[in-house]
């Protein structure tokens, strides 16, 4: 049965086009019922509006704590009945009360291999560390950082030449087949 999945992001983008060509080229089952990003100029929200997806910027506004902010999000979200949250490069903490409302139905792409390198830069942590393989990660969302139930991986090796550039783009190819596929096999109930 076709998946209804809402795409929440901050930026580029990329990992939500990597999802929406997928659909469109018949490897996912999915329908993305909208795109939520908290960052008005997202460059991922031009693209998604030239594709003619629904878009809503939900923007903290001054003073809002953390729970009424998510709120307004889980409103958007369920105005679509989307069946999964998908988490493509959102730069906001979820609130507990937010990962209630989604059980076991919010999944996130972190780009090393957790549980090695969680939160930000990822990348450059496994440079620092010298590790010779990283790779990314597609998980369940649970109340910790990077920390929900593993769903994939894969390995990208690293070079003693590498700059966080280049092991960032290596690492990004992989979560754009990544993702897509992993997002197909819970359509399919395999997950
Ligand atoms: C990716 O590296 C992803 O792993 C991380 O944030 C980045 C988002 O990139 N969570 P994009 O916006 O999908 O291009």
């Amino acid at each position: 049965m076709t998946l209804k999945i809402a795409i929440l992001l901050s930026g580029r983008g990329s990992n939500m086009q990597a999802i929406h060509r997928a659909i469109k080229e018949g490897r996912l089952d999915a329908k993305i019922t909208a795109i939520l990003s908290d960052q008005p100029e997202a460059a991922g929200l031009a693209y998604a509006q030239a594709e003619g997806i629904l878009t809503h910027v939900v923007e903290r506004q001054n003073g809002e704590d953390r729970e009424a902010y998510d709120r307004r999000l889980i409103s958007k979200i369920d105005e679509g009945s989307a069946q999964l949250v998908v988490l493509a490069g959102f730069m906001r903490l979820l609130s507990p009360a937010f990962i209630r409302h989604f059980p076991n139905r919010i999944v996130n792409i972190h780009p090393s291999l957790l549980p090695a390198f969680p939160g930000l830069h990822a990348q450059r942590q496994a440079l620092e560390a010298g590790v010779r393989f990283s790779g990314c990660t597609v998980h369940f969302v649970d109340e910790g950082c990077d920390t929900g139930p593993i769903i994939d991986q894969r390995v990208v090796g690293v070079s003693r030449e590498d700059t966080e550039a280049s092991l960032s783009a290596r690492i990004l190819e992989q979560e754009h087949q990544l993702y897509p596929e992993c997002l197909q096999k819970i359509a399919e109930g395999k997950i």
